[in-house]
């Protein structure tokens, strides 16, 4: 939610001052207190006016997102909560709006932030300057130049971890529509002595334990490097790796840097061989060997590492051998060799290390430069990043030269710094028409005097010691400075005549003390004069320049015997003075931005904010001052239409709205609150309030009325909201109302509609009615009137057909009147002769005709030709009876020939058969009926076939007419015996039917008749001739289902055969003899016990009963 809402001041949620332009009371307790009140709430930033004052947190807060660049851009100053992007927009808004160069002056003591606030300030840039490919490969170049840079020029210090050892400034250009165009950095003074030696727990710059960490073992190979630290001398051991830091990750990220920023393969491959060549000469160590003029002569100790990096670097190893060993001076004509003792041959190596690698690093500036430096030729809008070390004091008087020149930097930056303040808060009076009124301000000039001035300068004397003939020392620079110096206010030491501290025995005798602005430094003087002159013997550079190295050659020109120049280089100090000379010339064009970077304590640990520390910086840093300054005439200003915009609600007039200009409606509004006159002033586009306390008073005043408005919107809005409840329920009443009504009317009128239907439809029906009614009277009077006339018509044809039929009738009868009348007249005449014939004439006509008419019709009904259809047509005429019965016969015959006439001869014989039969049997034997269906078979046994019957067929030789099984009936008992019938055209015969032998044989003249019952049985007796052969045995009593076609069968072979005629005897109750006894067979009645099989029962000797069914 916080995050959601707009600030339109610095002033709202403020955690204690945000502008320390507004402390109140202003003193240096409530100073720190309001930086520590901030601090502790995460608050880093806090300004006084447009300064910047930066706490470094030692952790990362999360307020350098992306969103944060978006909140920041484009926002006035004092619209947000203090932040270095709000400095970096307005610098970046002022340049590419109002086209004015920009310069960023970061500074602080090492470890205070100000590398980080550099980094900051060009990412911010980078985030909202113009975009596209062109663009962006020019700011991942410069954002890019920082990891190289770092790199090679950072090291950890006990301070900070990533320490800059060097002063840099970094120019940005931009093209009108600010889009960077690419950039100019400049190098101050590489603490090169780092790298020959570190002080106690601190290490060399980074990229030697990079390279030894991150290299890969081929390349290590290829630059003749031991991945051991330990294997190096000018590697500090006591804090080889440090916490936090991947050395080797780090140095892909610079090799890849170089790449981005454009360093060739080979360019590379260069840089590290000189590195390489660095920290090997490290190694070198000398050995001393007396000569015979007593000196002592240096010898190297182990030429191994000697031999590598002369392969290294492509340099003659003699020549190098030998400028270890003998230093060559030359003046005018002469040129003198002096051999090296041990501690100078160190001394050579050493500064030969430092001369090699702070070349290094001062041609890959350029390297960079020249990669990133803008292609066009147009004009520019400059941002200068200033980030360079911060003032240094270290204790024990352990500040030498470096301290010196970095503290000379430092002194000059606040001189620019009051300068340019002052300078800026003078023309804004004057701007905005404002009386000026002095400020009281210690201003440093004095002390930057006191070290740059040219004849009395600390710098200038020491040059002129390094100059001077005879024996120099740094004791005798002491003595010089002693002289030149004692009186000056600033400048202390124990021999200075007038030194107010005379007696002070903290100063130690080879020390002097400067009064900076910031504090007393205490240096040593040891060293200066060695440091300031950076001696590298001729013979030194004459070896690298003779290298077959074309990067070492390129660092080492004075080494070209050629340009031999005989004046002595410019000292260190002098060159100094001149690049500050020109970076201050370069400053004061440029609109100035300044951020102080504050070290909350010494352990690089976040939330710990040591006061003590802090009041150090606080006070040399001169932010007290720099309050008072600013807030000299008048602490706080602010354009009219903000300021109207923040107060208006305090006046009636001005709220809620000011129609008119805002400078008069912020006169009304102060005007209205009764301020003092003297605590504000009009300027032409600020108000100018003097003190903080008003501005407080305003803003309490603000908060009050909020809080009433606050109320009053409440109130407002509350009655806003219940009169739109209101209005919105009056609303729906009205429209739940109308649709109410809509819905009882629409009820209301759909009733009335329904019963209007109803009583329309009653009307109609009636009306419809009627006149149905009518219509149906119109249609029946129509009808009626038809029917009466048809009616009427019809009597009148009646009539008319009466008369007509009677007028016919009377004229028939007339007719026939007459014609009687004339018959009569004619028979009277004609009777005699008509009575003689005419009767038999007419009698024999009409019978003609009837006979001819029955015929004819008799044609027409005749029945079927079927001989069984019993169908005749019905007698017509009663004197044709007889005709017709006749006629009935005659057809009848007529149609069984026409039927006969089909008859193949087999079907002839067997119908003769089937006659025969009927003849015999019809009507005399009840069996007879149910055999005229089945067809006479004569042959049921199949002899021929049978071989069981073959011997019997061998006795017969004759046509079997039939063969078939019968039973023979035992006389004895009356049971049944099966025996096979065969009828010949001869014989009758009976066989055995198992085995077919023949029983008996009779031939057929010896058979005399055949007995049958005229019930429905199969028994019959075959009675032979008395005294026949066959006759022995006695009559056969036999049965068989086929009895009619045997019998027939055998009456016809008989027939044909004797040419009498069988006898058959059709009786139920006959005689049989069975040998000598005549045996009675008597039919009777029997019950259905059996089923249809009628029994034979012996009753006596005499009588055999067969009950038939
Ligand atoms: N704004 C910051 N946020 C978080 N950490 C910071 C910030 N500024 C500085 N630091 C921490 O402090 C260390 C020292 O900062 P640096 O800028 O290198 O100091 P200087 O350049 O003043 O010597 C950094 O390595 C970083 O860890
Ligand atoms: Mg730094």
């Amino acid at each position: 939610m916080a995050k959601m809402e707009v600030k339109t001041s610095l002033l709202d949620d403020m955690i204690g001052v945000g502008d320390m332009v507004l402390l109140e009371p202003l003193n240096e307790d409530s100073f720190i207190n309001n930086l520590k009140k901030r601090f502790d709430h995460n608050e880093v930033y806090t300004y006084i006016g447009s300064v910047v004052i930066s706490i470094n947190p030692y952790r990362s807060l999360p307020i350098y997102t992306p969103e944060k660049v978006e909140e920041y851009r484009n926002r006035n100053f004092y619209e947000l909560s203090p932040h270095i992007f709000a400095l970096s927009d307005e610098a970046y808004r002022s340049l590419r709006d109002q086209d004015k160069d920009q310069c960023i002056l970061i500074t602080g003591e090492s470890g205070a932030g100000k590398t980080e606030a550099s980094k900051l300030v060009m990412s911010y840039v980078a985030a909202v300057c113009g975009k596209g490919a062109e663009v962006n490969q020019v700011k991942e170049q410069l954002l890019q130049s920082n990891p190289v840079l770092e790199a090679f020029g950072n090291a950890k210090t006990v301070r900070n971890d990533n320490s800059s050892r060097f002063g840099k400034y970094m120019d940005i250009e931009f093209d009108f529509k600010g889009d960077p165009l690419g950039g100019v950095i400049s190098n101050y003074l590489l603490e090169k002595s780092r790298v020959v030696k570190q002080p106690r727990g601190e290490r060399n710059f980074h990229i030697f334990y990079q390279i030894l960490s991150g290299a890969s073992e081929e390349f290590l190979c290829k630059l003749k490097l031991e991945r051991d630290f330990s294997r190096y001398n000018y590697l500090g051991l006591d804090s080889a790796r440090v916490n936090g830091v991947d050395d080797a990750s780090n140095f892909r990220t610079v090799r890849n840097a170089m790449q981005i920023v454009g360093f060739m393969d080979h360019e590379t491959q260069s840089v590290f061989e000189v590195v390489a060549a660095v920290l090997k000469l490290g190694n070198i160590e000398f050995k001393p060997e007396s000569r015979a003029n007593g000196l002592d002569e240096s010898k190297i100790k182990d030429k191994n590492e000697l031999k590598e990096i002369c392969e290294l670097t492509g340099i003659d190893q003699s020549v190098l051998e030998r400028a270890f060993s003998f230093r060559t001076v030359e003046a005018k004509q002469e040129k003198v060799s002096t051999t090296l003792n041990v501690a100078q041959a160190y001394y050579a190596r050493d500064a030969l290390a430092k001369n090699l690698y702070s070349r290094l690093f001062s041609w890959l500036v350029t390297r960079i430069n020249e990669s990133i430096k803008a292609q066009t030729k147009v004009r520019k809008k400059v941002m200068g990043v200033l980030d360079i070390y911060g003032f240094e004091i270290f204790e024990n008087a352990d500040n030498s030269f470096e301290q010196f020149i970095i503290n000379y930097c430092n002194e000059k930056l606040q001189q620019i710094f009051i300068e340019l303040t002052l300078k800026e808060e003078q023309e804004e009076y004057i701007r905005e028409g404002i009386e000026w009124t002095h400020i009281e301000y210690f201003n440093n000039a004095i002390i930057c005097d006191l070290i740059e001035n040219n004849q009395t300068g600390i710098l200038a004397m020491l040059d002129e010691e390094c100059l001077r003939p005879g024996t120099v020392t740094d004791e005798t620079f002491l003595e010089k400075l002693n002289q030149v110096c004692a009186t000056h206010q600033h400048f202390e030491s124990r021999m200075s005549k007038c030194s107010r501290f005379l007696n002070d025995t903290s100063l130690p005798h080879s020390c002097f003390r400067i009064q900076h602005y910031a504090g007393k430094v205490m240096y040593q003087v040891e060293g200066f004069v060695d440091k300031n002159n950076d001696l590298l013997y001729r013979d030194l550079s004459q070896a690298m320049w003779k290298a077959n190295h074309s990067l070492i050659k390129a660092l080492f020109p004075e080494g070209n015997p050629a340009k031999i120049n005989l004046k002595r280089p410019p000292t260190a100090g002098s060159q100094f003075k001149a690049s500050v000379a020109t970076l201050m010339k370069n400053l004061q064009t440029k609109n100035p931005n300044y951020i102080r970077c504050i070290k909350p304590n010494d352990k690089k640990a976040a939330h710990i904010f040591n006061e003590a520390l802090v009041c150090h910086q606080i006070r040399y840093l001169g932010l007290l001052e720099n309050v008072r300054v600013r807030r000299a005439g008048y602490a706080f200003r602010q354009p009219y239409e903000p300021c109207l915009e923040r107060y208006k609600m305090l006046c009636k007039q001005t709220w809620p709205h000011w129609r008119g200009p805002a400078r008069a409606g912020v006169e009304v509004l102060f005007n209205e609150l009764g301020i003092p006159e003297e605590e504000f002033s009009f300027g032409r586009s600020k108000i100018f309030i003097r003190n903080p306390r008003t501005l407080f008073k305003l803003e309490d005043l603000r908060k009050q009325r909020l809080e009433d408005l606050a109320t009053l919107i409440e109130k407002i809005y509350r009655g806003w909201k219940c009169r739109t409840r209101f209005l919105l329920m009056k609303k729906c009443q009205v429209v739940i109302a109308s649709w109410y009504r809509r819905y009882s009317q629409q009820k209301k009128y759909q009733k009335i509609k329904s019963s209007a239907i109803t009583v329309q439809s009653y009307i109609r029906g009636w009306k419809a009615r009627k006149l149905l009614r009518e219509l149906k009277h119109l249609k029946r009077c129509n009808e009626a009137a038809t029917v009466i006339a048809a009616y009427w018509h019809g009597t009148q044809a009646r009539r008319e057909l009466r008369r007509l039929k009677d007028e016919a009738r009377n004229k028939h009868a007339i007719a026939v009147i007459w014609a009687f009348w004339l018959g009569y007249k004619v028979r009277r005449e004609y009777r005699k002769f008509f009575r003689a014939n005419a009767g038999r004439k007419i009698y024999e006509f009409t019978l003609q005709r009837l006979m001819q008419k029955y015929f004819l019709e008799m044609k027409n009904k005749m029945p079927s030709l079927s001989p069984i259809d019993k169908n005749w047509p019905a007698r017509p005429y009663l004197f044709l009876d007889s005709t017709h019965k006749e006629l009935k016969r005659i057809f009848h015959l007529w149609r069984c020939k026409k039927y006969r006439d089909q008859f193949t001869d087999q079907q002839k014989l067997i119908y003769e058969e089937k006659l025969e039969a009927s003849e015999l049997f019809k009507d005399k034997k009840a069996l007879y009926p149910a055999s005229v269906g089945q067809p006479f078979q004569g042959a049921y046994l199949e002899i021929s076939e049978n071989p069981k019957y073959k011997k019997l067929k061998d006795a017969v030789d004759e046509k079997i007419i039939i063969a078939e099984v019968v039973n023979k009936i035992n006389r004895a008992n009356g049971k049944a015996a099966s025996r096979i019938f065969l009828l010949t055209k001869n014989n009758v015969l009976l066989a055995d039917q198992k085995s077919g032998t023949i029983k008996s044989e009779v031939p057929l003249g010896d058979v005399t008749k055949v007995s049958m019952s005229s019930q429905n049985d199969g028994f019959f007796a075959v009675h032979l001739k008395e005294g026949s052969e066959a006759a022995s045995k006695g009559d056969f009593l036999l049965s068989s289902d086929h009895l009619i076609e045997m019998a027939t069968k055998l009456y016809r072979t008989t027939l044909s055969q004797t040419k009498q005629k069988l006898n058959i005897e059709i009786s139920d109750e006959f005689l049989v003899q069975f040998k000598q006894d005549k045996v009675c067979v008597k039919f009777i009645q029997g019950s259905q016990k059996n089923g249809n099989i009628p029994t034979c029962k012996r009753k006596n000797n005499r009588l055999l009963e067969v009950a038939v069914p």
